[in-house]
């Protein structure tokens, strides 16, 4: 029996509460409301369930902007709610993750307020990045440092008697105080804050943008970037922040703190994973991961690779062979709450070209879209990435092949990079519109409770649904053999039972048959071989593979129609060893 950790080749489910189920009718996703739909993730399948911050916050960052580390935001509910959740996950043998957000707070935490009532060199203000700005007045920013949501990094403040004063530094938006981690108060409040939520049976946490958590002390310029570079892309170029080694002694205390507390609470198994984009750096992606630091790192690449053999490949081969080599395990994801999805990404016009790899997650391209090519593409893509060894983490609604909705008017928007950019970059909401769960409109597709508030109906939901969403709904795919919802489930069934978790990761040659088929993308995993064509073209695996794959096993698409001598266009296959 393997001793691995549960939480090594586990499926994580990324519930994004807002928009996940609305419990109590007032439009806006809750606890008790994912209390109420686990049986949909018990029926998919998964081992456990991160929330995204669920903590009081203004939302001005939808909750990444955290005001009480120790709370739940009352429009999700208390902590009795929270602890209802827990135990209930727990039944069903659901494990629950949190997101902790170290790198900055909300402009509404107490801390910052007590810095802005308190002086230039105060101790409040030493929690935080405050310098005084450049030019004769102080008038200018006290670097040129861009935000990852547009605009500067740095906003001036107001002092108590009303002058005009120092300037305080925000990696993301200005509701988004930047931490200085070289003050204890910040180090010994996120140590009490992982204790707090561990105690309450919290079994892990996704720890949200590590990389950017360390500065070079004295906060130099950011050298030019290369012509060209997006404007949400500007802000990565950073040398002075992204990848500052500092923060490294943090992640390292916090594992530390974590294995003596499970030394002391035999039985508990937790778990860290890092949010850190590390394009083409599988080095750099390794210095987060390991038994001295994050249990995990997530592997962004292939979520952001187009749909060719080649950017495939390489985005799985290199950095499953450089964290392979080291001991560190692999955590696989093709969507966030961050980034268009994947239905939406792969049936753009340009999936296929170099051209749509921007390697951030944040710059989307404007190509148009054919869903039902993404659909196929997507299927093909879950089932590539489920057959992968390590964990696999997914996000809402993708089990139902949700599109990204691109047309939400102006007036719906709510991501601050939208507004930050002035509807330059269009953002994140497209991906974060609250789920259908049946085809009944009037209680905003299943989303809302129409129960609960007794006989008033539902509000409408915090961000609106496309007219069409019903189609989507758990509803009414759950008895269609042939809907993405019952892909994913015969998906996830079919890893467990025929994967080997320790079965290595290899990649067959294709000896001559190769040339005429760049389109194909063969791994194998212990007994089970993977086969994807990207192509257009359906292809005939005697002709193709003739010594390599044996019985078909799995088909990304549609069950029912599939001629297991065939290889269908845009299709991933699992096949049995050759007979
Ligand atoms: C989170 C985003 C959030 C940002 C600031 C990210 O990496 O995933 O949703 O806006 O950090 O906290």
């Amino acid at each position: 029996m393997s001793a691995a950790p549960w939480w090594r080749d586990a499926v994580v489910y990324q519930v994004y509460v807002r928009s996940f189920a609305d419990g109590d009718g007032d439009g806006i996703g809750d606890l008790a409301g994912i209390t109420s739909r686990l049986d949909h993730l018990e029926a998919l399948g998964v081992d456990a369930i991160w929330l995204t911050p669920c903590y009081p916050s203004p939302q001005l960052d939808h909750g990444y902007d955290v005001a009480d580390y120790f709370g739940i935001d009352p429009a999700y509910g208390d902590l009795a709610a929270f602890d209802r959740l827990v135990a209930e996950a727990r039944r069903r043998s659901i494990r629950v993750l949190m997101d902790v957000v170290p790198n900055h707070c909300s402009s509404e935490h107490p801390w910052f307020r007590a810095a802005l009532a308190s002086p230039p060199g105060s101790p409040e203000r030493a929690r935080f990045f405050f310098r005084d700005g450049r030019g004769s007045d102080g008038e200018l920013p006290p670097n040129n440092w861009r935000s990852v949501f547009g605009g500067s990094t740095w906003t001036r403040v107001t002092e108590a008697d009303g002058s005009p004063g120092q300037w305080y530094l925000h990696t993301f938006s200005p509701w988004q105080p930047d931490l200085d981690w070289s003050c204890p108060d910040v180090v010994a409040m996120f140590r009490s804050m992982l204790t707090f939520w561990f105690d309450r049976g919290v079994d892990g946490f996704r720890v949200d943008a590590v990389a950017v958590v360390g500065k070079a002390a004295e906060l130099p310029d950011a050298p030019p970037v290369p012509e060209g570079t997006a404007e949400n892309d500007v802000w990565a170029h950073n040398p002075y922040t992204v990848f500052w080694p500092t923060a490294h002694d943090h992640w390292r205390d916090w594992r530390r703190l974590i294995d003596e507390y499970e030394a002391a609470h035999p039985g508990r198994e937790l778990v860290t994973v890092s949010e850190a984009y590390t394009p083409d750096r599988p080095d750099l992606l390794l210095q987060y991961v390991g038994p001295d630091q994050f249990h995990q790192s997530f592997c962004f690449d292939l979520m952001l690779a187009p749909w060719r053999v080649d950017t495939l490949r390489v985005t799985i081969e290199p950095v499953a062979a450089t964290l392979t080599a080291a001991g560190a395990p692999l955590t696989w994801t093709l969507n966030n709450h961050d980034t268009q999805r994947g239905v939406t990404r792969y049936g753009r016009a340009d999936a296929t070209e170099m051209s749509s790899w921007t390697k951030n997650n944040l710059v989307y391209t404007g190509a148009p879209v054919d869903l039902e090519v993404g659909t196929r593409r997507a299927r093909a893509a879950i089932t590539l990435a489920a057959a992968l060894p390590g964990s696999l983490y997914l996000f809402q609604g993708e089990e139902l092949g949700l599109p990204e909705v691109l047309d939400l008017p102006a007036s719906a928007r709510q991501d601050p990079i939208f507004f930050r950019t002035e509807g330059r970059e269009t953002g994140r909401d497209g991906c974060r519109v609250p789920l259908p769960w049946s085809t009944d409109a009037a209680t905003s597709f299943g989303f809302s409770s129409a129960s609960v508030g007794a006989d008033a109906p539902a509000a409408a939901p915090w961000m609106p649904q496309p007219d069409d969403w019903g189609a989507y709904s758990v509803a009414a795919q759950q008895d269609d053999p042939g809907s993405v919802l019952s892909m994913y489930r015969s998906l996830l069934r079919a890893r467990r039972s025929l994967l080997d978790p320790d079965a290595p990761l290899e990649w067959p040659e294709l000896g001559a048959h190769a040339g005429p088929h760049p389109e194909l993308l063969v791994l194998r995993r212990g007994t089970v071989t993977v086969v994807v064509n990207v192509g257009a073209v359906d292809l005939a695996v005697a002709e193709v593979l003739p010594a390599l794959v044996g019985e078909s096993l799995l088909v990304s698409s549609l069950a029912g129609h599939h001629d297991p001598t065939v290889v269908p266009a845009d299709t991933c296959c699992w096949f049995g060893p050759p007979r």
